[in-house]
């Protein structure tokens, strides 16, 4: 998934940089509670160590609810009379043919149809187009085909977070937008054209258990301890709740009230203090003074709202303060955007505390 902030290719520099002063023993809580994608806790989880996930948007709880809280074989055994040559299928590949079947269902006329595409907004005085006709139907099927299968209890609830990141992050890669929802492209690009293939989400089994929450890091502080605290929080003001805005209603589904040209949904609820210039250094000194945990590290750029004098000054009031860098290429929109940019580079800084 192309996200904003996405540390998928910096995997190495943060393990290599974390094992340095924390050491390479697995058997530890690693808290992951700006989690997005849920990449760095997978990568650590595969690793061995007990996960603790977190985010502010629904769509990223979905996500690390999957690949972090996910840990046993799903085997969709209530479906087993519900879908027709299941039964016949190795456990371990149900989850495949469940994406299959919902894959090859016609579209239904939904929300997402009726709102995000040109076919569903064609007489309506704002006309959007972030998928394909086909897509939006098609989504709206898979997405109503969940649920209810979820309300008759005929898939647990790993199944159905399982499901839910399947279509999160495979109806992303058919979105009319260069790269984020912030705005939708007036031509149907070659991507959107194709159509949705539910594909399905990796599923990580490891004996660790693992917990994923869905709040505002400052208010869930209190109810997590651990020995690695990593945070990835937003460097500059872009909201998250607005720039994902549409996979955030496909995950909860909820028939929200939209509005304005991209047919955003409110969210108040979701505003980041880390997107805010006038915030950011109290709430992460909150942060900082407030965490149970051994070691703090903090992914941030040179360009972010704090300085790096800042983040200095704060981390250091929990004891030793150093830091790593990394040159690092900056985060593209699609690249037939023809966006420019000031520089194509920035520096990543990976910084740390060891509390007393
Ligand atoms: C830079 S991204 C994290 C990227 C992640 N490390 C990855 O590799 O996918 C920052 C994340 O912080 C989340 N976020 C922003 N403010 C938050 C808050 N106050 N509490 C919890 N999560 C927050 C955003 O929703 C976003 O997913």
């Amino acid at each position: 998934m192309n996200y904003l902030g996405s540390k998928l290719s910096l995997l190495r520099f943060l393990e290599k940089s974390i094992k340095k002063i924390a050491g390479s023993d697995s058997n530890r809580v690693f808290c992951d509670l700006f989690a997005g994608t849920g990449a760095v806790g997978a990568f650590f989880k595969k690793q061995g160590y007990r996960i603790v996930a977190n985010d502010i948007q629904y769509y990223s709880y979905v996500l690390n609810r999957h690949y972090i809280g996910n840990h046993k074989i799903l085997a969709f055994t209530k479906l087993l009379n519900e879908i027709p040559g299941l039964k016949k299928v190795k456990t371990d590949d149900r989850k495949d043919f469940v994406c299959d079947y919902l894959s090859q269902m016609k579209g239904k006329k939904g929300f997402i149809y009726k709102n995000y595409c040109l076919g569903g907004t064609q007489s309506a005085e704002i006309k959007r187009q972030y998928f394909s006709d086909e897509n939006g139907m098609k989504c709206d099927a898979i997405r109503q085909k969940i649920e209810s299968w979820k309300k008759q209890k005929l898939i647990s609830n790993n199944e159905y977070y399982f499901l839910l990141t399947s279509l999160v992050k495979s109806i992303d890669k058919y979105a009319n937008t260069a790269s984020v929802y912030g705005a939708f492209l007036k031509q149907l690009k070659k991507s959107a054209q194709n159509t949705l293939v539910l594909k399905p989400a990796e599923l990580i089994i490891n004996d660790q258990s693992h917990r994923v929450f869905n709040e505002d890091i400052n208010k869930l502080l209190n109810k997590v301890e651990g020995d690695i605290l990593y945070l990835d929080p937003p460097y500059n003001h872009r909201q998250y709740a607005t720039n994902y805005h549409l996979l955030e209603t496909i995950a909860r589904y909820d028939n929200p009230k939209i509005r304005g040209k991209t047919g955003l949904r409110d969210y108040r609820k979701q505003k980041s203090l880390y997107c805010s210039k006038l915030e950011v250094k109290k709430a992460f000194k909150d942060l900082i003074l407030n965490a149970k945990v051994k070691y703090i590290f903090l992914s941030y750029n040179n360009e972010g709202l704090m300085s790096a004098a800042d983040i200095k000054e704060i981390m250091s009031l929990r004891g030793k303060y150093g830091y790593f860098t990394k040159r690092y290429g900056r985060f593209k929109a699609d690249k037939s955007e023809n966006r420019n940019y000031s520089a194509s580079q920035t520096t990543e800084y990976l910084h740390y505390v060891v509390c007393e």
